[in-house]
């Protein structure tokens, strides 16, 4: 469970500077302020941050495409890792797109701790986007999460 001192909000510009910061701790090859910016710039969709003593500890983007959600990107700071806040950021969007909306994402096959963490929320691989990753030539494994799949981690125990 996070705790009891996270707060979940709506990410804004003004984050992006501590967002950026972790992005790059991160991941191999960290989104651009750019890319932030465009995303934020999207009026459809849910963009959060994870705030602990008033810092961003994590955050995440998810973007809106017809009828499906497309989460971008999910990402905490190393320090704050495995204290339940990407499953807080994940159960916060999941209130805000609606439980029984469909969710895809892409992931690196090498990622089992992202795997086991959207598992536990319902999502089901379905297939691979060959050499996805421009950095290293990865495939993505593709997965989604539907009413069918849906489960939450407080409900699946
Ligand atoms: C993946 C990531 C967002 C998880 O954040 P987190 O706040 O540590 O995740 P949580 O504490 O909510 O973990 C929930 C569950 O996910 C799984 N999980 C998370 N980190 C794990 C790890 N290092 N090893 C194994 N399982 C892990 C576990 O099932 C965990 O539940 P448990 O702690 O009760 O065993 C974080 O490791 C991260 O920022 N990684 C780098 C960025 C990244 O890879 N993003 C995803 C891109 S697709």
């Amino acid at each position: 469970m996070p705790t009891p001192s996270v707060t979940i909000r709506s990410l804004g510009y003004s984050d992006l500077p501590q967002v950026i910061a972790i992005e790059r701790r991160a991941f191999p090859t960290p989104w651009s302020l750019a890319m932030f910016v465009l995303e934020l710039s999207k009026p459809s969709g849910v963009c959060l941050a994870a705030i602990e003593e008033r810092r961003i500890v994590g955050y995440l983007i998810c973007s809106r495409y017809a009828d499906v959600w497309h989460l971008m990107n999910i990402a905490v700071d190393p320090p704050a890792r495995r204290q339940g806040i990407a499953t807080a950021l994940l159960e916060r969007m999941i209130d805000r797109a609606g439980e029984d909306a469909s969710y895809t994402l892409e992931v690196r096959p090498s990622n089992t701790q992202a795997i086991s963490l959207y598992e536990r929320f319902g999502f089901r691989s379905a297939g691979t986007r060959r050499r996805y990753y421009q950095d290293t030539g990865e495939d993505a494994l593709i997965m989604w999460r539907t009413a069918d799949t849906a489960s939450t981690p407080s409900a699946s125990g």
